[in-house]
């Protein structure tokens, strides 16, 4: 049977990029031909919607409620990625941007933004519906293995040590930690890794550091950047940010699996959208490719 892979993204501070990072990865792996289930576990700020732009009929709320099927919450988004225009733009080479599968697959189950939703998840009243929820929980990712036959389960979820933020780790196999630069990331960081990281270290799942948002696309002109073979802009040369981030993964006791830019054409944007799916030679694109590979290998 094939082996499923459970990824989480998280983080200490919000805006590190997991939601962005957790979206366009599924998106690629789809345009690679696998199969994708995406869940947005952002359950106190859901945020995956805003890259799809459609109102699911019923939410992950619902199935952990008990009111809604499995399959009436994953919603199958697959023409969404099939159908997203390339925009030839800054494609080097034309042909490249063709080079995709319409084998894959992708369903996303979405987190209802209401008040009482948000509420009735954090156990509310008693402690039986949170054992309910987390039962609920776990049988939810079983059925994805199971009836969807996934190759990937990609979770997005809410930053810092949060109820169901735990939730998600313990059940996740592979952890990605992302951190935007500063000291405040750095140091909460570093917290959470020997606090909690830590823990399901000990248990046998594996966990990453992901620095994202990371100074070296948009450098001033007195700085110098390299490209490797495919043209990924590199950090070496830069010697402040590359000593930090070399000197991030011993200060905070964590492997750092992918450095990746910050993009201004991506931050700026008016509206979210899955630059994978548009630009498919983007830098950014190229990150996550080498995020594929390294997962798969
Ligand atoms: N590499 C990048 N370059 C430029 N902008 C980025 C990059 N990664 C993410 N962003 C932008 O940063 C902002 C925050 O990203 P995102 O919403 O993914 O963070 P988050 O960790 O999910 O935040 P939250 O914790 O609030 O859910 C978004 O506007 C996104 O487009
Ligand atoms: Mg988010």
């Amino acid at each position: 049977m094939k082996k499923t892979k459970c990824i989480a993204f998280h983080s200490y501070k919000g805006g590190t990029g997991k939601t962005t990072l957790a979206s366009n990865l599924a998106a690629l792996l789809v345009r690679k031909g696998l199969r994708v289930c995406l869940l947005d576990l952002d359950v106190y700020a859901p945020s995956i919607q805003s890259y799809f732009g459609i109102r699911p009929v019923k939410w992950i709320n619902d199935y952990l409620d008990s009111n809604g099927e499995v399959e009436e919450v994953m919603q199958d988004l697959t023409d969404i990625v099939n159908k997203t225009n390339v925009t030839l733009g800054n494609v080097s080479d034309a042909n490249s941007s063709n080079n995709f599968s319409t084998e894959g697959k992708l369903w996303v189950g979405f987190s209802s933004a209401k008040k009482e939703e948000i509420q009735k998840l954090e156990g509310g009243a008693g402690t039986g519906n949170r054992k309910q929820f987390l039962r609920k929980f776990m049988l939810l990712r079983e059925q994805l293995v199971s009836d969807y036959d996934a190759d990937y389960v990609i979770v997005d979820t809410s930053p810092g040590i949060r109820q169901w933020s735990i939730n998600v780790l313990a059940v996740a196999d592979i952890l990605l930690l992302t951190l935007k630069m500063g000291d405040l990331d750095v140091d909460g960081t570093k917290k959470i890794v020997e606090e909690v990281y830590n823990i399901f270290t000990g248990f046998g799942t594996p966990s990453y550091l992901i620095c994202n948002r990371v100074s070296g696309y948009c450098v001033p002109h007195t700085y110098s950047i390299s490209k490797d073979a495919q043209g990924v802009i590199e950090l070496q040369k830069q010697e402040e940010s590359s000593d930090i981030v070399n000197g991030l993964s011993n200060q905070i006791g964590m492997k750092i699996i992918s450095s990746i830019p910050c993009y201004c054409d991506i931050q700026f944007l008016k509206k979210e959208f899955l630059t994978v799916l548009k630009y498919p030679d983007h830098p950014f694109t190229k990150q996550l490719e080498k995020l594929i590979e390294w997962l798969s290998s």
